[in-house]
């Protein structure tokens, strides 16, 4: 994909859709030889041994729990095992004191960074940067396959529009296209594009609609349409099935009353058969199980048959299929082709990561790798591009040269545990620099610290500390937000407000007259619109990792200019949830109707508007999708297209003129929406369609051209086919999804 995308600019373009990277650059995939490999395996197991491969268990304690299992081969996994010499120590019984010698798949959740913690996924979107989420990717996989993990639970390709779910968090937030262009980008980083020792599974999940959560509770049951599926929800795994995906993990709720662990549709009909998905299919943690208490399944054997027919191959956490699946072939019940097909699954994967071949970890060149410095920049840079500005009177970037005294404050400011986010499971806070301690670093004596509430709950009824120390400084530095565990899973919220009394410190600090500036981190767009008038600028940062400190000061002081567009919705009240940009239109679309204020005490039913809205809130969010500011400002000019009529094979080429009017150099990140206006059935009223970050100097026009194949505009109709439907469409470019004007097109 870089060679391409070179090539793209040394051409004097830059060709957004067309620079995507192509199944072909990956060269991880099953041949001849693997398939060779693994049946002539395959063709020596017992009935009991392939079972085995079919079950992972959790480490807990001592190798010796496990050893003699592992020696009967019962088990093809484990998770959560991260100590390199007690990997090893696995990986011996398994190759020397088992019969047929299988090493162990060894897997854990590395969701945004092993040692080294990157800003948590939500956070990776907001940066629209495709290769730095690879490269974040890949220093994950370096870090943890030094140790010995070369499976990873990552990436989460759940659409979530609901902030109220807390594993909002771990996603790439509301949007389908977003969302398959950071699933491509993970996959390639976690396995690398050439196949070695470095390289991770990676396993996408959770498969499918667990994200739509009835009410943003999480583990929820959805109700969602296999036209909604298909458009929506399963774009993002369909895109990194392409990019190579060696693994996927069935989901923990029922869409229309079917687990995903028993579904056949999507896993076998789907996955399987459209797809082509020849990698291994794993249910979520006791998923299997969990269908009891579903209501799918009367007992452990009854779940075991449901889930191995509908094509899932190793069980986590359940011992459904090691406690029964035996008996169940034996009885007829289900047939030992069934399990063949699971197996090579899992032994094409075990092939595919050359564990045959390097079973084992160096265990003190596994230690020099951790937080390796250009892991620790790549961290940096990624927190720096995921940070999004949205409200500045004009107090940022803030002068480093004529600034004497800084008030730092909020219960974020020093927090070196909460800033890492959710599963941070192996990132030691040692290794964090909070905005305290960076700016400390940066400003040696100028930096008062007072935390004014130490955590995002404590309540306080004043801030005589707090607003004596404001008074005596030049600037208020203010980091507000919640900590890790209000966030990811099971940690959903039904008020988004800033919690405890966040909104009163600010509050107390903005009527000192001094210039205030609020950073918020947080796993998910809190409901900041109270907050807004009590600050003179605001920077959100979803939590942004080991190297959120550094970013940072960068960004207040302006060394690096804030380029993060909401992968999001941020919602004026959690009142508005689920609210999003690709909605369809109603009937009855909202006019700038009545609110309730100018209602009438006394008015009567019929002097209401007629529109989809609500009387308190209207129809809008505070923010809309791919919404950021910058210290400059860009100017769109001279939007057009290469023609008015389109063929279904044709490429729509758009041409345009981006300009940085400001005086500091910025990127911008430029985006294409288009709406499909007639359909056999209604359609988004935008969707994203391609989105390319450009960076200009101070001053400096660019000519862009961006081509977006008309294939791409096609979807599942009326007949439930995908294609382009003809008819006519709008496009619009801009710095976000709710600017710009549309220019029509036509496809025939
Ligand atoms: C449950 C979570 O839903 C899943 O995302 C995770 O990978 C597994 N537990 C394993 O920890």
């Amino acid at each position: 994909m870089k060679q391409i995308r070179t090539l793209c600019l040394a051409a004097g373009l830059l060709l957004a859709v067309s620079c995507r990277g192509p199944k072909t650059d990956s060269t991880i995939g099953a041949s001849s030889d693997t398939e060779r490999r693994v049946e002539s395996l395959l063709s020596r197991m017992t009935l009991a041994e392939k079972i085995g491969q079919m079950n992972q268990v959790s480490a807990g304690g001592d190798v010796s729990n496990y050893a003699d299992a592992l020696r009967k081969g019962q088990i093809g996994s484990i998770l959560n095992e991260v100590d390199p010499a007690k990997i090893n120590e696995y990986q011996r019984i398994c190759l020397e004191e088992s019969r047929l010698g299988i090493p162990l798949l060894v897997a854990r959740d590395v969701i945004h960074g092993f040692h080294t913690v990157f800003p948590i996924p939500l956070g990776l979107a907001a940066t629209f940067d495709p290769d730095l989420v690879e490269e974040g990717a890949r220093t994950a996989a370096l870090e943890a396959t030094a140790q010995g993990v070369r499976w990873t639970f990552s990436p989460m390709l759940d659409i979530a529009r609901d902030p109220r779910w807390g594993r909002i968090a771990e996603g790439s937030g509301e949007d389908t296209y977003l969302d398959a262009r950071m699933a491509e980008a993970m996959v390639y980083g976690y396995q690398g594009r050439q196949a070695d020792s470095t390289s991770m599974a990676a396993c996408i999940k959770h498969f499918v609609g667990y994200g739509a959560a009835e009410g943003g509770r999480d583990y929820n049951s959805t109700f969602l349409t296999e036209r909604q599926l298909r458009n929506v929800y399963l774009p993002p795994f369909e895109a990194a099935v392409k990019a190579g995906a060696l693994t996927l993990m069935t989901s923990f709720n029922d869409n229309d009353g079917v687990p995903s662990t028993g579904n056949t549709f999507v896993v076998k009909d789907v996955l399987r058969g459209e797809w082509g998905f020849d990698g291994l299919v794993v249910t979520d943690w006791n998923s299997m199980g969990e269908m009891i208490a579903h209501g799918f399944g009367t007992d452990r054997k009854d779940v075991a048959r449901k889930a191995l027919e509908a094509g899932v191959d190793m069980d986590m956490m359940t011992y459904g299929f090691l406690s029964h699946l035996e008996e169940l072939v034996k009885t007829g019940a289900v047939k030992e082709s069934a399990i063949d097909d699971a197996v090579r699954n899992i032994l094409r994967v075990k092939v595919l990561l050359g564990l045959f071949e390097h079973p084992y970890v160096d265990v003190e060149k596994g230690v020099a790798v951790q937080y390796a410095p250009e892991h620790l920049a790549a961290a940096q840079r990624s927190a720096e591009e995921s940070v999004i500005l949205l409200k500045n009177d004009g107090v940022l970037p803030l002068k480093a040269a004529t600034v004497r005294s800084i008030l730092v404050t909020g219960p974020m400011a020093d927090a070196p545990h909460d800033q890492l986010g959710t599963w941070a499971f192996d990132g030691d806070k040692g290794h964090t620099v909070t905005p305290l301690k960076a700016l400390r670093e940066r400003f040696p004596g100028k930096v008062t610290f007072v935390p004014g509430l130490r955590y995002s709950r404590e309540k306080r009824n004043a801030f005589q500390d707090v607003v004596a120390a404001a008074r005596r400084a030049d600037v208020v530095l203010v980091f507000l937000g919640e900590e890790a565990i209000l966030s990811g899973e099971a940690h959903s919220l039904a008020d988004l407000n800033l919690k405890g009394s966040q909104s009163e410190l600010l509050a107390a600090l903005k009527a000192t007259g001094k210039p205030v500036v609020a950073t918020v981190m947080a796993g998910r767009p809190l409901t900041v619109e109270r907050d807004l008038p009590n600050c003179n600028a605001l920077l959100y940062a979803f939590h942004p990792g080991t190297m959120g400190g550094p970013a940072l000061a960068n960004l207040l002081f302006g060394d690096v200019n804030p380029s993060g567009k909401t992968p999001v919705t941020f919602l004026r009240t959690v009142g508005q949830a689920p609210l999003y940009y690709s909605h369809n239109m109603t009937g009855r679309p909202y006019n700038g109707e009545t609110l309730i204020d100018d209602i009438g005490m006394e008015a009567g039913q019929t002097s209401l508007g007629n529109t989809s809205y609500y009387l308190d809130y209207g129809a809008y969010p505070l923010f809309p999708f791919g919404y950021g500011l910058s210290y400059t400002q860009f100017a769109y000019s001279g939007i057009v297209l290469d023609k008015a009529v389109y063929g279904k094979d044709d490429e729509i080429k758009v041409s345009l003129t981006l300009s940085n009017t400001g005086n500091c150099d910025g990127t911008e990140v430029v985006q294409v929406y288009v709406r499909d206006l007639v359909g056999s059935v209604t359609r988004p009223v935008k969707e994203l369609k391609s989105f390319e970050r450009v960076s200009l100097k101070a001053g400096e026009s660019r000519d862009l051209e961006i081509r977006i194949p008309v294939s791409e505009l096609a979807f599942y109709g009326l007949d439930g086919v995908k294609k382009v439907e003809p008819g006519d469409f709008q496009l619009w470019v801009a710095g976000d999804s709710a600017s710009g004007d549309p220019v029509p097109f036509t496809v025939q």
